[in-house]
C-alpha cells in the first residue's frame, strides 16, 4: 500500500510537470524521451526506469497493457485510457490518473521480477476528406449511408470530413479533436454526449450548426447549444414508418415466440409437431395500447389496427375500435400489447417501472422502440422472471450497448440492437436531413416551417428547398422560418 501511494504521488508529480512543460524530458531516475519516427512530430514517448511506456501525441494518447499484465488487477482490466493533449496542456482526469497509477505500480512490480514493458501506441483520429478545398468545414462523426448527403454539401462549397475511426462510440475528447480549430458544423450521433463541452468547442471553432442523425435528441443539451448560439437539428418524419414497422415486428415476434422457436430449430431440437410446442398469444381481437402517440406511435397504431381491421372487415368480422385513454394506468390495465413511443425526458424516465409492470396483464406484451431509460430495465428483468407468460420486444436498452444482468437469459424477451430506423431509405434520408440542417444554418437559410413535412428534402430528382429541415431550437435562437 505504501509503495502504491508513494508511486501515485510520484506519478502525479511527473504528470503535473508534463502538464506545464510538455515535451521535456522530465521524468526523474534517468527517464529518457524518444521521438517516434513513425508517429507525428508531436508524438513523444516517455520511458521510466520501471520499463513502462506512455505515449503522448498532439491529438490523443492511449495506453494499453499487454495481455500478460491485463488480469493482475481490476484497475488494469480497465486500463485503456484516452485523453486529449492540446498544445501545451496535458488534460488528464482523475480517473485516468488512477489508471495511470495502477499501470505504474504494476509495471514497477513486474520490473523487479522480469522487466515486461507496457506497450502503448498513439492513435490520431482518422478521417476521410471530400472536397478538400471547400470553404466551409463540415465534420460528420460517423460514416452515414448513401452519398447524396455528401454531394449536397460539396455542391455548396463544403469540405466534408468523415471520421473513420474504428470505434463505435466516440468520446467527448475524440469529438473535440475532430472539431479542431476551425469547424463550421458537425453532424453527430445519438450515442454522443453533446453538452456544454462540445458546444463550447464547436463555438470556439466558429461553428454555428450541429445536427443529430436522429429524431430524438435526449443526448443533446439544448440549453448549452442556445448559450453558444448553435442550431440543433434532428431528423423527424423520415423514420416514422420504419420505426413503427419494427415495433409491429417486435409485437408479432414476441406474441408468437419467433426468436425462441428459431433458436430451437437451429439447435436441432425439433423432432416433430407437438400440441404444446411454442404456444403464444393470438393478437386478433386483442387490445393494443400506445404510450406516446406522436408520429411513430400513431403509425404503429395504424399498422396494428386499421389495416388489420380493414382485413377483418373485408372478411365480415368486427371492425377495430379505438379510444384515447384517460390515463396511462388505463392503458396499462386494459391493453394486451403496449408499445412505447414517447420522447425521453425527465417525465418519461422509468415511465415503465415495477409498479406500472405490476399493473399490466400477466400475459401482456410490452414493446420499446423509444429510448432505453423509458423502462426500468432491472425491474423489467425481475418481472420477466416472475411472469414467464409476459413478453417483451426491445430495440433499446437503458445502458446501451449493454443489457442489464439477466436480460439476455430471458426467453420471454426478444432483443435487437437499436435497429428500429434501420431501413436503407430511412437511414439515407436521415443522413440527408442532418446534412441539410447543418448546411442550411451555414448558408443562412431559414428553417423549414413544418418538420413533419420533410418529403421535399428527400426527393432525389429535385434540389432540396433552401431551408434547414428541422432545427429544434429555432425559436430560442430567433431563426427565421421559411415561407415555402
Ligand atoms: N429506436 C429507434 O431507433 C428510434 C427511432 C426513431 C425514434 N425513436 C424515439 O421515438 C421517439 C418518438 O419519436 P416521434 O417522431 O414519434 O416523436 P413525436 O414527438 O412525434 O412523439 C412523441 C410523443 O411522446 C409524447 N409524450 C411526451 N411526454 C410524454 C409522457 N410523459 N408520457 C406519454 N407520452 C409523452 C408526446 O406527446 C408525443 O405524442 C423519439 O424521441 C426517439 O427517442 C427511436
Amino acid at each position: 500500500m505504501a509503495v502504491w501511494w508513494g508511486l501515485s504521488r510520484l506519478w502525479e508529480t511527473c504528470t503535473f510537470r508534463v502538464r506545464y512543460v510538455l515535451g521535456e524530458a522530465l521524468f526523474p531516475f534517468g527517464t529518457e524521451q524518444v521521438k517516434l519516427g513513425a508517429m507525428t512530430n508531436k508524438t513523444w514517448l516517455f520511458s521510466s526506469f520501471f520499463n513502462s511506456l506512455v505515449v503522448f501525441s498532439a491529438s490523443s494518447w492511449q495506453m494499453s497493457v499487454p495481455p500478460v499484465l491485463r488480469n493482475r488487477t481490476r484497475v488494469l482490466k480497465e486500463a485503456r485510457v484516452r485523453a486529449i493533449v492540446r498544445p501545451g496542456v496535458l488534460d488528464i482526469t482523475k480517473d485516468k490518473l488512477m489508471v495511470a497509477h495502477g499501470l505504474l505500480a504494476l509495471a514497477c512490480a513486474r520490473h523487479t521480477q522480469n522487466s515486461v514493458p507496457i506497450t502503448s501506441m498513439a492513435k490520431p483520429i482518422s478521417i476521410e476528406v471530400y472536397n478538400p478545398n471547400g470553404k466551409y468545414r463540415v465534420v460528420s462523426t460517423k460514416s452515414m449511408p448513401g452519398t447524396r448527403w455528401i454531394n449536397l454539401l460539396i455542391e455548396q462549397d463544403c469540405r466534408v470530413e468523415i471520421c473513420t475511426q474504428k470505434k463505435t462510440i466516440l468520446s467527448v475528447e475524440d469529438i473535440i479533436a475532430l472539431i479542431g480549430d476551425k469547424c463550421d458544423g458537425v453532424i453527430g450521433q445519438l450515442t454522443e454526449d453533446w453538452g456544454e463541452t462540445l458546444f463550447a468547442a464547436l463555438s470556439r471553432a466558429g461553428g454555428k450548426a450541429f445536427s443529430n442523425m436522429a429524431v430524438g435528441y435526449n443526448n443533446v443539451d439544448v440549453n448549452a447549444a442556445n448559450k453558444h448560439g448553435v442550431a440543433v437539428g434532428n431528423t423527424p418524419g423520415v423514420l416514422t414508418e420504419t420505426t413503427a414497422e419494427l415495433a409491429a415486428s417486435l409485437s408479432l415476434a414476441a406474441a408468437r415466440r419467433i426468436v425462441e422457436a428459431d433458436q430451437f430449430m437451429r439447435a436441432g431440437l425439433y423432432d416433430g409437431w407437438l400440441p404444446h410446442l411454442f404456444v403464444g398469444n393470438l393478437l386478433k381481437g386483442q387490445t393494443v395500447g400506445v404510450i406516446g402517440a406522436g408520429r411513430i406511435g400513431s403509425a404503429y397504431a395504424r399498422m396494428m389496427t386499421t389495416s388489420y381491421g380493414e382485413f377483418l372487415k373485408a372478411n365480415g368480422e368486427q371492425p377495430v375500435t379505438w379510444k384515447r385513454a384517460a390515463s396511462m394506468d388505463e392503458v396499462l390495465r386494459e391493453a394486451d400489447v403496449i408499445s412505447l413511443h414517447p420522447i425521453l425526458d425527465k417525465t418519461t424516465y422509468h415511465l415503465i417501472n415495477k409498479e406500472s409492470l405490476a399493473t399490466m396483464k400477466k400475459e401482456a406484451i410490452l414493446v420499446n422502440c423509444s429510448r432505453g431509460p423509458v423502462v426500468d430495465e432491472v425491474a423489467l428483468v425481475e418481472h420477466l422472471k416472475q411472469n414467464p407468460m409476459f413478453r417483451v420486444g426491445l430495440d433499446v436498452f437503458e445502458d446501451e450497448p449493454y443489457m442489464k444482468p439477466g436480460l439476455a437469459d430471458m426467453k420471454n424477451a426478444v432483443v435487437v440492437p437499436h435497429i428500429a430506423s434501420a431501413s436503407k431509405w430511412t437511414r439515407e434520408g436521415m443522413a440527408t436531413l442532418a446534412a441539410l440542417n447543418v448546411l442550411g444554418k451555414i448558408k443562412g437559410y431559414p428553417v423549414w416551417g413544418d418538420p413533419n413535412r420533410v418529403a421535399p428534402f428527400l426527393n432525389e430528382n429535385a434540389p432540396p428547398p433552401a431551408a434547414s429541415p428541422s432545427i429544434v431550437n429555432a425559436k430560442a435562437l430567433g431563426l427565421p422560418v421559411s415561407k415555402l
